[in-house]
């Protein structure tokens, strides 16, 4: 069952939204509160076939009666230029507007990075990085340019870094710039980019995504968050609808961190011990320090 809206009825009626990445997961949660709340809204990804179930599923949670409400699947691959205008094109020809944008569509593996093929982490980038600005781009040359328009990408706590999920972390924080740079760029337009940082939220597609480390993964980081408990990808959702509602009217440029201050604790990563740094300098500090913490024996 469908969480329930915060914000009111209606809100985005007659609005038209973009959600990549629409059919699972956090992508999935935004786009049923976006239709719970009125908009017209495309789920786009590269599996067809999963895309339309996740619609047909969708189509069943719109409220009954008078709501203006609809969902389509459009098959496309962010990464491939001409896709991305082809989904623009589509949705014009389909609609007449694009009002919102979600660049949620995005992925990774957890790998260190010593074992990293580059085709991972081309491929991470190029979904994450390039399929972020093909969207930007498209949306804006063919509508937003003239009409205006909100935008919300999707990224990820990776503020102290991502060890363990390299690439996804230095494609986050790419996009993260390019929201910045576009909130400038795009302001005479009256077009608002703005990002929302998610920590860990925990749902059923993520947690079968990483596999068999899945479960473990997700339950290792629950003591890592000041909440002591995992979000729901609708705790982003409500977030996100914020930034695309008039109440983000003068916000732009700003990423969210919807994390419960996970991202000013402490890091999942644990370093083992080693001896393997090199030594500090020669002097008395070092030969106390090497005594508080080796001392030697009196005998
Ligand atoms: N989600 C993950 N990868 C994607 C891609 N290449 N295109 C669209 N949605 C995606």
């Amino acid at each position: 069952m469908a969480a329930v809206s915060v914000f009111r009825p209606g809100l985005f009626k007659h609005k038209v939204a973009i959600v990549t990445g629409g059919g699972t997961g956090i992508g999935r949660a935004i786009s049923v509160e976006l239709l719970g709340l009125g908009c017209r809204v495309v789920i786009s990804s590269r599996n067809a076939q999963r895309l339309e179930a996740a619609a047909q599923e969708m189509r069943q949670q719109i409220p009954g009666g008078s709501s203006p409400a609809s969902v389509s699947a459009l098959k496309c691959n962010i990464r491939n230029e001409d896709e991305v205008k082809a989904l623009v094109s589509a949705v014009l020809e389909r609609y007449g507007r694009i009002d919102f944008l979600v660049n949620n569509g995005g992925g990774q593996f957890p790998s260190p990075v010593e074992d990293m093929s580059s085709k991972g982490w081309t491929a991470v980038m190029d979904t994450n990085v390039n399929g972020s600005f093909h969207c930007c781009q498209q949306v804006y040359r063919a509508w937003m340019k003239e009409h205006g328009g909100a935008i919300v990408n999707i990224i990820a706590d990776m503020w102290r870094g991502f060890p363990g999920m390299a690439h996804s972390g230095a494609a986050r924080a790419a996009v993260d710039n390019l929201t910045k740079s576009l909130a400038i760029e795009w302001a005479p337009s009256g077009v608002r980019v703005n990002a929302v940082a998610p920590g860990t939220i925990f749902s059923r597609t993520a947690m079968e995504n990483y596999k068999e480390s899945g479960p473990e993964l997700f339950k290792l980081s629950v003591p890592n968050v000041p909440a002591k408990r995992l979000g729901v990808p609708e705790e982003v959702s409500s977030a996100v609808c914020f930034l695309l509602s008039p109440g983000a009217s003068f916000v732009s440029g700003a990423t969210l961190r919807v994390d419960a201050g996970q991202s000013l604790y402490r890091s999942l990563w644990e370093i083992p011990d080693h001896s393997a740094w090199p030594e500090a300098p020669a002097g008395e500090n070092r030969d106390s320090l090497q005594d508080l913490l080796n001392p030697k024996s009196k005998l």
